[in-house]
């Protein structure tokens, strides 16, 4: 994209426009004095990456390349440690190479990572036994404890998450240009604590033919196949928090145009879509790639509005639109979605969100998801796309590489009486290292019989 439009677009300029969701703070000076100070940091990713990625989700556009975006719904700073950040991307990696083999596409690997640290929140305000509080709004802005000090937002925990942001990248690079990626090293993709035989069987036997066709390749052709052995890796965030995402935005003078370097690929989330607000004011005027969440309630015309508002020109890998509708609704929201974008003559990326659309509260009073829906409703994404002449070209997910119980259903059967072992989630409930596997081999096997009728 080139520098915006409107000449008069300045990353501070969605300051003049309604912002939801933001955050209160009760000493301007020291906001300002942080902001400041994250202007001047270095950025965490810069403009060759963000145009990299920008072309690979044109060739997912095009039907040439799958995106798998996941990672946490909040990360939160004390998970900012070595095992649990290898073990996430260890997951990630896992399904990109079941989805590798099924869908017969290079798979473009996006972490829910280093940044996704501000929530939105249904209600401004929490009470407890007649005390009212601010809600928690993840860790970029207050602490969850129930206590007038913890919930202060605190112009501080921008700075610390803009460095636990850059922490967890260093590592995530670190690991995947060390060989943790690298196909040649099946040790490092072995399946760590899952117990599920059958699950196990079939991944290692994933694994095996992916080696086994490189072994040949290489064999015959007497070159080592780097491209298809080292693997690259984006970070994204939903870009909430607008003055953390202005401070990082910065003018590239040798592509002329604004970048946000916080992250490769923000996005819009729900709650923050509206046409005249401050969120689509902001993104407007970056040319990383973006998304944005779309939900049933999101209309045709606010759809079609949105579009041109972010893409006026129609630029390829810029646009991609998550939709998370739900397995009971995709039936009815999903074909009215793509018929608006169609109308509107625009090119799209489409992602398939089964994770926000699905969540319920268990008798127990516990938020979860039942893996039969997530399932249900990417079904039913892959079936009405293709049925459109459309098609879905990624996958975002909520999860993590532990072995957490917050999803019910799976291989192993969790119940909403299991939930308690290990439920740890503060916002909602992720898939496990198991049921994330899981869910990729179904995406894969689906993928090759659907594949198979068609021939
Ligand atoms: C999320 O992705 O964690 C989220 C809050 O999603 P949505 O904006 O789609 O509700
Ligand atoms: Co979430």
């Amino acid at each position: 994209m080139r520098s915006p439009e409107t000449t008069s677009w300045q990353p501070a300029s969605w300051q003049g426009k309604p912002a939801l969701q933001q955050p209160l703070y009760d000493d301007p000076l020291a906001l300002e004095q942080v902001v400041a100070e994250l202007s001047r940091l270095p950025p965490i990713v810069v403009s060759w990456e963000i145009e990299a990625l920008r072309e690979r989700l044109a060739a997912a556009q095009r039907g040439q390349a799958f995106l798998l975006q996941g990672g946490d719904c909040a990360e939160t700073f004390a998970d900012c440690e070595s095992d649990s950040i290898a073990k996430k991307l260890k997951i990630l990696l896992q399904m990109s190479l079941v989805l590798l083999q099924g869908l017969k596409r290079p798979i473009i690997r996006v972490g829910r990572m280093a940044g996704q640290y501000a929530k939105p929140r249904s209600a401004d305000s929490e009470s407890r036994d007649g005390v009212t509080l601010p809600s928690f709004r993840g860790d970029l802005v207050n602490r969850p404890e129930f206590t007038a000090e913890a919930r202060r937002a605190d112009p501080q925990l921008l700075l610390r998450g803009y460095e636990r942001a850059a922490l967890t990248l260093n590592f995530v690079r670190a690991l995947v240009d060390g060989g943790f990626a690298d196909l040649h090293h099946p040790e490092y993709w072995d399946l760590g604590f899952v117990k599920h035989a059958p699950l196990k069987d079939a991944y290692q036997r994933i694994v095996q033919s992916i080696g086994d066709a490189l072994d040949f390749f290489e064999g015959i052709s007497g070159t080592a196949v780097h491209e298809a052995t080292l693997v690259d890796f984006y970070a994204s965030h939903e870009g909430l928090h607008l003055l953390y995402e202005q401070a990082q935005t910065r003018f590239i003078p040798r592509q002329n145009r604004w970048y946000n370097l916080s992250t490769h690929l923000p996005w819009i989330g729900m709650r923050t879509a509206r046409l005249d607000g401050a969120h689509l004011e902001y993104f407007r005027g970056i040319s990383n790639p973006i998304g944005v969440k779309v939900s049933a309630g999101m209309d045709g015309a606010w759809l079609q509005g949105v579009i041109a508002t972010l893409n006026p020109q129609n630029i390829p890998g810029r646009l991609t639109l998550i939709h998370r509708f739900g397995a009971k609704d995709i039936a009815s929201a999903l074909p009215k979605a793509i018929e608006a974008v169609r109308q509107s003559g625009q090119t799209v990326l489409w992602v398939c969100d089964p994770m926000h659309g699905n969540t319920e509260t268990t008798t127990g009073g516990l938020k979860t998801r039942r893996f039969e829906n997530i399932l249900k409703e990417l079904d039913l994404a892959f079936t009405i796309h293709a049925e459109m002449g459309s098609h879905l070209g990624g996958v975002h997910i909520e999860l993590t590489g532990d072995d957490v119980t917050e999803c019910t259903g799976g291989a192993r059967g969790l119940t909403d009486a299991d939930l308690a072992r290990a439920y740890r989630s503060t916002v909602d409930p992720r898939l496990n290292h198991e049921q994330a596997l899981e869910l990729a081999m179904l995406i894969a096997e689906r993928s090759q019989n659907r594949r198979m009728m068609r021939a």
